[in-house]
């Protein structure tokens, strides 16, 4: 097969299945999370036809809840490693030429000097209203 076919198939397989399974997690431990995202589709769909993307626009509190179990639970802890290929510096961090560099996403994601004391807590709200 070609290899650009099994780079998407590698890439957009497994990711999406375990974010959504991290996602139905996420919402069956969060009753209230759960309410109010049903509340919104119930609102925005109705009973009477199945989701498009027409409608993703409108579902603010949808997207919310995926931004949250990217946060918590990237499927890509580490990130791909980079290689600086010039001196660099970030924060900090001195990055000489030649490093190798793995961003750690998972610890980024709930570091509570970035999101609060509730930064272990499934919280989509922190979201809404930020692009
Ligand atoms: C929840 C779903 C997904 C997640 C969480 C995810 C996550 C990621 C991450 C973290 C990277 C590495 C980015 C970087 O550090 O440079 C990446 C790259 C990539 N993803 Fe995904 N991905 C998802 C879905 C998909 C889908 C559906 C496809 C294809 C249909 C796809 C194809 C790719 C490809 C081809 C790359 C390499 C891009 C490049 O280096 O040029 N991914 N993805």
């Amino acid at each position: 097969m070609d290899t650009r076919i099994q780079d998407l198939i590698a890439g957009g397989t497994d990711t999406s299945a375990v974010t959504v399974e991290w996602a139905m997690s996420e919402l069956l431990r969060n009753p209230g999370v759960l309410a109010k995202a049903t509340g919104e589709l119930d609102a925005v769909v109705g009973h009477g036809r199945l989701v498009t993307e027409q409608d993703v626009p409108k579902l603010p509190y949808r997207e919310a809840v995926v931004k949250e179990t990217f946060r918590l639970h990237p499927v890509s802890p580490l990130m791909a490693p980079r290689l600086a290929r010039e001196d660099a510096s970030t924060g900090t961090y001195d990055v000489p030429a030649g490093t190798l560099v793995f961003v750690n996403a998972w610890a980024i994601g709930r570091d509570p000097t970035l999101w609060g004391p509730t930064a272990a807590e499934f919280r989509p709200e922190r979201f809404v209203g930020r692009t």
